[in-house]
């Protein structure tokens, strides 16, 4: 597969979200089927995985998918590229005395989880009460320490990000984005692109809404399911949001491709900075995503397809806030 870069660091131009392994979308595969799935991306080209310490089942506990994760890539840890996120306050700082000592103790947690001794990219995964210049400064010593490769921040707007930068350059931003949430598109997209950092959009199929196959009748599922509050996917802005995904079926057909491959191919294009992870807990479906790399999109069908979009309303907004 092709490869892009995360300020240095080099990936797959298509990752993979491992979440939902875990958490985020009804009942988890077992874990054996879970690795096999991992492994499998693996050898259709994936290198880039995004995991984080706070994807357990229920958001309750920590680190089961990271185990996950971990156990599936040792084989080959030293040809990929692990993402993983965690979560620090002003508590767990005074438990570990500064905020350097709260970020390691959270970092070498995950390390032993992931079963290796430096993490490629540590995202803070959302703001807390403790100042972004802190955690950067942080993050810059883990660096030095040859700890992690490089940082990133999630769900964050251009003034945070620049805070950030000024301390210890980013590799990478990974916010919320996809035809249905281009809240990036505004001010993050030019200033990461001007200034050398990654685009890691996260939920690029808008939970499923995209790729065509959910409908006003699907019900989710009643237990760790994201999708009964994901704003697109209330039963009424599934119907609102029809003729984006008509829209895109239409497309997607003319060029012998799926609807999620033709939204990757469209940010793959649209931007050389972005690396998507899209999520599924499908073996087949994650090669389908993968092979987005594979699609090749013409300018004039670009200019088409964002003429197009730029026509539809969009029923439901998530945004950066919130988790
Ligand atoms: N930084 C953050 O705060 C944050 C937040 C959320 C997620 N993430 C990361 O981003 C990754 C992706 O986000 P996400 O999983 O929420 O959203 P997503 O990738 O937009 O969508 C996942 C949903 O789409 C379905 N799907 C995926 N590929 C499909 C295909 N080709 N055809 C039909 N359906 C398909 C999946 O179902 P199946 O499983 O049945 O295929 C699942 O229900 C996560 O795994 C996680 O690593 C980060």
């Amino acid at each position: 597969m092709k490869t892009r870069f995360l300020r240095d660091i080099e990936v797959s131009e298509v990752g993979m979200g491992c979440m939902a392994f875990s958490h985020g979308y009804g009942k988890i595969p077992d874990e054996g089927y879970s690795i096999e799935a991992i492994r499998n991306a693996y050898d259709h080209g994936c290198t880039f995985f995004d995991t984080a310490e706070v994807y357990s089942p229920n958001l309750s506990g920590i680190g089961h998918n990271e185990r996950i994760v971990g156990k599936a890539l040792e084989p080959f840890r030293n040809y990929v590229v692990i993402a993983t996120k965690l979560f620090v306050d002003s508590s767990a700082v005074r438990r570990s005395g500064s905020v350097y000592h709260a970020v390691r103790d959270h970092l070498e947690a995950s390390m032993d989880r992931l079963r290796t001794d430096m993490i490629d990219l540590y995202y803070l995964h959302r703001q807390s009460n403790i100042s972004v210049e802190n955690i950067a400064e942080a993050m810059g010593r883990l660096i030095d320490d040859g700890m992690i490769r490089g940082w990133g921040l999630s769900q964050v707007d251009v003034d945070i990000i620049d805070r950030a930068q000024r301390v210890t350059p980013l590799s990478a931003i990974q916010n919320i984005y996809s035809m249905v949430e281009r809240d990036v598109e505004k001010a993050v997209a030019p200033y990461c692109l001007e200034n050398n950092i990654g685009i890691v959009p996260f939920s690029p199929i808008a939970s499923g809404l995209l790729s065509g196959k959910i409908t006003p009748q699907t019900q989710f599922e009643r237990n760790d399911d994201v999708r009964n509050w994901v704003p697109q996917l209330s039963r009424r802005n599934i119907k609102g949001n029809q003729p984006i995904v008509e829209m895109l079926k239409d497309f997607a057909e003319q060029k012998n491709a799926t609807p999620a491959q033709i939204l990757l191919a469209w940010m793959l294009y649209k931007y050389p900075n972005v690396v998507p992870i899209p999520g599924s807990k499908n073996k087949e479906r994650i090669v389908e995503n993968l092979n987005a790399s594979q699609v090749e999109m013409t300018d004039a069908e670009f200019t088409a397809l964002e003429n197009a979009l730029n026509q539809h309303k969009v029923y439901g907004h998530r945004g950066f806030g919130g988790f």
